[in-house]
């Protein structure tokens, strides 16, 4: 096996592939001991979803090629392995508790992985699968509320968890469509995780928050609370429902409604002035007409309304509400219209900011939009995922590996790549 040093000082290539309701992202993240620069993004739309889950095998497979194929032309390499988002309402979230003797020595890193086994050990339904083990805290004999526990000392370890489990087949199909495309899947994440991951900061994390991606066909509520996730689901609504509102309201065809929204669209109605106005298109052969900016809004606006409604409601039955000390994050590509973060702080009764995807260098310009939240937090899951990787092979590596206790305070100067990589990962999650 390489050693830690030399694999760590080679950078490598960690691509996140976004497959959404309304497009693919493929973006590719160079990964190396200063952190993720990016290099690329391939985005091509795809109608091969619905509501988050794959509904037309051969269009989704084509977009991700697309998708793909772009991507290699801009970074300038040959993508072979990527992390592909999952999404849609079959997920569920559920908690589980593990336990393991460490007879009164230190925990270790095989420690943690054993409890963590212990904890996604419970009965599933036969046609599902878990996607996610997230540690909630860890509890060191009667010491609760740990984040970390690999050093300290008990005789027992415990942890609770929140299992993200999904319905096998939109997580075979998803797989299925990468592998069409010669692509390996490295691993499947839930892509309200990923967006999180790349657009909170550790305090928001640390005193409560929520993450709203609102997409295409899904809006997915994640919750941080007390540092750990507190709650994951997925609502099958999102932009393209305003948009056909627009279609079916203003009698014009999907694509038209589709750029009235991204042009003129506002949530709140009362945002717009009374005299704006708007060009429409003639449908069936009727003259080009002008539309009042406001009626526009007074379509959008009830259906925005009611996300946002259920999305509260959602929140209320967590029963998790009062601990969002830092309120929510917005993020998706539902949240550009104007309005969304007022109209969201209204109805949600808390702050309220936009979530663009933070923590990457490069090419940053290219995933600046929280459309991009999802893809480039797939590629910070892959670094972390790669870092862990290393990390537990040094761990099991003799001694001749020149490891280093990762959690160890050293000089910059002395300090290996390693552990300055496992360091801002550590950071950026
Ligand atoms: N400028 C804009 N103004 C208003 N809405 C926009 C704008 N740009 C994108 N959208 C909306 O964002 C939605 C797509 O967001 P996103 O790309 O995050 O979804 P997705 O990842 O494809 O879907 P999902 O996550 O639901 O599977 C669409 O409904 C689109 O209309
Ligand atoms: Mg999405």
């Amino acid at each position: 096996m390489p050693s830690l040093k030399s694999q760590i000082e080679t950078s490598e290539i960690v691509v996140g592939l976004d497959i959404g309701t309304t497009k693919v992202s493929a973006v590719v993240g160079e990964v190396d001991a200063d952190g993720i620069s990016i290099l690329g993004v391939g985005n091509v739309p795809c109608r091969g979803l619905r509501k988050g889950v794959v509904s037309n095998i051969d269009w989704t497979t084509r977009s991700i090629a697309e998708a793909v194929e772009s991507a290699q032309t801009i970074a300038g390499v040959e993508i072979r392995t990527v992390y592909a988002g999952v999404s849609g309402s079959h997920i569920r979230c559920q908690q589980s508790d593990g336990v393991a003797a460490i007879s009164g020595r230190e925990v270790t890193p095989q420690d943690v992985e054993r409890v963590l086994e212990g904890a996604r050990a419970i009965p599933i339904d036969a046609d599902r699968q878990i996607l996610h083990v997230l540690p909630h805290e860890f509890i060191v004999d009667n010491q609760d509320g740990i984040r970390d526990p690999v050093g300290m000392s008990g005789v027992r370890l415990g942890v609770r968890v929140n299992l993200v489990t999904a319905a096998c087949s939109p997580v075979q199909n998803v797989v299925r469509c990468a592998e069409r495309c010669g692509l390996t899947v490295a691993d499947v994440v839930l892509e309200p995780l990923a967006s999180a991951g790349a657009c909170l900061s550790e305090d928001e994390k640390e005193i409560g928050v929520a993450v709203i991606d609102i997409g295409g066909g899904t809006t997915d509520v994640l919750l941080f609370v007390d540092g750990g996730i507190g709650h994951v689901s997925v609502i099958p609504v999102g932009g393209n429902n305003v948009t056909a509102d627009i279609a079916a309201g203003l009698r014009t065809p999907m694509g038209e409604a589709e750029r009235l929204k991204r042009n003129w669209g506002c949530a709140l109605g009362r945002m717009v002035a009374e005299d704006d106005e708007i060009g429409g298109p003639g449908v069936g052969g009727h003259p080009a007409r002008t539309v009042p900016r406001r009626l526009l809004g007074d379509i959008i606006e009830p259906r925005v309304g009611e996300i946002f409604a259920v999305i509260r409601a959602r929140l209320e039955e967590t029963g998790l509400l009062e601990q969002l000390s830092a309120g929510a994050v917005l993020t998706g590509g539902g949240v550009l219209m104007e309005g969304m973060s007022e109209f969201a702080e209204e109805i949600l009764g808390m702050p309220v900011r936009l979530g663009l995807p933070v923590g990457v260098r490069g090419i940053t310009q290219l995933v600046a939009g929280p459309q991009f939240a999802t893809g480039v937090g797939l590629v910070q899951y892959g670094a972390t995922a790669l870092a862990g990787a290393r990390v537990r092979e040094a761990s099991a590596a003799p001694a001749t590996v020149e490891a280093e206790p990762v959690a160890e305070p050293a000089a910059e100067g002395k300090r290996r790549p390693g552990a300055r990589l496992i360091g801002w990962l550590r950071a950026a999650f």
